[in-house]
C-alpha cells in the first residue's frame, strides 16, 4: 500500500428512497431556492416521471414559482447550456433542478457556469479558473447509469471544436442529489440494461485502474455487488422498485468510484457513440469482456476480487481461473439482460474499426487502464469485440 500523499473527497449530500421526490419543495427551501429552473430533455415531458415532478412542484405554478427548460439534446451541445442559462436569467430563477439522464444533468450543472460569467465561452473553460459559488443545484437522475448526479464534470459538445469537451471543476457538484426509484420505473428494459451496464463498467474499470484510492475501491466493489444482484431484476420487471432503487445507488457509486479513474473500455466506447451513434452503456457492454480478457492475460488475477464481489467462489481458484470465471460471468450477465454480444450485431463493421481506432487511442481513459494499450491493441480489441 502506498503511503504517499493522496486526497479523498466524497461530498455530495444524497437522499435516497421511495417517495423522496416529495421532499423536493422542502429541500429547495433549505437551499434558499425560491424559483428553480427545471432543466430536462424534451423526451421526458410526456413520461410519468415528468408528471411526478410536475405534480410535486405544482403544475399550475409553472411559469410563476418555477420555470421549465427542456431543449437538451441527447448528446448535449453548447447552445443547450446557453439556452438554459438564458431561460434562468429571463425568469429570474435562483437555482437549478437538473432532472433526467446524463444529458439533462450535465446541462443543468454546466448552465451555472454561464450564470456566473455570462459572456464566457465554454471552449475557454479551465478548471483553474474561479468557479466557486455557482448557483445551487439539485440533481435527480431518471436513469441508473452515468452517475452524473454525483460527478464534478459536464460533458458538452463545444461549438468551436464540434467535439465533446469535459468541463471539470469541484464547483460543478450538485448541492443535493435525490435518488427516487419511482422516476426510473418507466425506463424501458433495453435502456435499463444499457445504462446498468455503464454503471457496472464504471465499477469494474475504476476498481482495476492502478492509482491509489482505497475509498473508491471499496465503493466500486459494493457497486458491483449491488449491480449484479439488481440489474437482471430491474430489466426483467421494471416495476421492481427495490431493484430500481438498488440500481440508482449502484450507478451513483460507480460514478463516485470513477473519480479514481476509468480504463480502455471507455476509450473504445466513446468512438462507438460518436462514429456509430451507439448508446454509451451498450458500447461499454460490448467491449468490456474483450478488455477484461486482454488485461487478465497481462495481469493474471486482476479480476479475482471483482468475481468475489459478484458472488463467485473464486477465492481459492488459480489466478487464471478466477479471471476466466469472472469474465465469463460478466459476459453471461450482459446476455442475460438482453444485450446481444458482438459489435457486428449492432451495425459495426471493420470499416468503422479503422475510423474508430485512432480516436480510441486519442481518448484519455485508457491511460489509466491496468496495463498500457497501444493503438494496435485498441484496434485488436475492436476486432475481438466484433
Ligand atoms: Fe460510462
Amino acid at each position: 500500500m502506498s503511503i504517499s500523499r493522496s486526497v479523498f473527497s466524497f461530498p455530495t449530500r444524497t437522499i435516497f428512497g421511495l417517495n423522496t421526490l416529495n421532499e423536493l419543495p422542502e429541500q429547495l427551501k433549505q437551499l434558499g431556492i425560491r424559483k428553480p429552473l427545471l432543466v430536462t430533455d424534451g423526451g421526458l415531458l410526456s413520461t410519468p416521471a415528468f408528471a411526478l415532478i410536475e405534480g410535486v412542484l405544482g403544475k399550475a405554478s409553472r411559469g410563476k414559482a418555477w420555470e421549465l427548460f427542456s431543449d437538451v439534446h441527447p448528446n448535449p451541445i453548447e447552445s443547450d447550456v446557453i439556452g438554459a442559462a438564458n431561460a434562468y436569467r429571463k425568469a429570474s430563477c435562483d437555482g437549478v433542478i437538473a432532472f433526467g439522464g446524463g444529458s439533462a444533468l450535465d446541462v443543468g450543472k454546466a448552465a451555472r457556469l454561464l450564470l456566473k460569467k455570462p459572456e464566457f465561452k465554454l471552449a475557454d473553460f479551465d478548471w483553474k479558473q474561479d468557479w466557486n459559488g455557482l448557483a445551487p443545484c439539485i440533481c435527480i437522475p431518471t436513469t441508473a447509469g452515468t452517475g452524473s448526479e454525483v460527478g464534478r464534470s459536464s460533458v458538452i459538445i463545444l461549438e468551436k471544436t464540434k467535439r465533446k469537451g469535459v468541463l471539470f471543476h469541484p464547483g460543478l457538484l450538485a448541492n443535493l442529489v435525490i435518488l427516487e426509484p419511482e422516476v426510473t420505473r418507466g425506463l424501458p428494459p433495453k435502456l435499463t440494461a444499457a445504462t446498468g451496464a455503464d454503471a457496472l463498467t464504471h465499477c469494474i474499470e475504476s476498481f482495476t485502474s492502478p492509482s491509489f484510492h482505497p475509498l473508491c475501491d471499496g465503493v466500486a466493489l459494493e457497486g458491483i455487488h449491488l449491480t449484479v444482484e439488481a440489474l437482471p431484476k430491474a430489466v426483467a420487471n421494471g416495476n421492481d422498485l427495490e431493484a430500481r432503487g438498488q440500481m440508482l445507488v449502484a450507478a451513483a457509486m460507480g460514478a463516485i468510484a470513477f473519480q479514481k479513474d476509468l480504463g480502455a473500455t471507455h476509450s473504445l466506447a466513446h468512438p462507438l457513440s460518436s462514429v456509430c451513434g451507439m448508446h454509451h452503456g451498450l458500447a461499454n457492454a460490448l467491449c468490456l469482456p474483450a478488455v477484461m480478457r486482454f488485461n487478465a492475460r497481462r495481469k493474471p488475477g486482476l479480476y479475482r476480487r471483482v468475481g468475489i464481489a459478484a458472488g463467485l467462489n473464486v477465492l481459492g481458484a488459480s489466478a487464471e481461473d478466477a479471471d476466466r470465471q469472472t469474465i465469463d460471468f460478466v459476459a453471461r450477465l450482459f446476455e442475460q439482460i438482453g444485450i446481444k454480444p458482438g459489435l457486428r450485431a449492432h451495425g459495426v463493421s471493420e470499416a468503422h474499426v479503422d475510423v474508430m481506432s485512432p480516436q480510441a487511442f486519442e481518448d484519455g481513459c485508457h491511460q489509466t487502464n491496468p496495463v498500457p494499450v497501444t493503438m494496435a491493441d485498441l484496434r485488436q480489441l475492436y476486432i475481438e469485440a466484433l
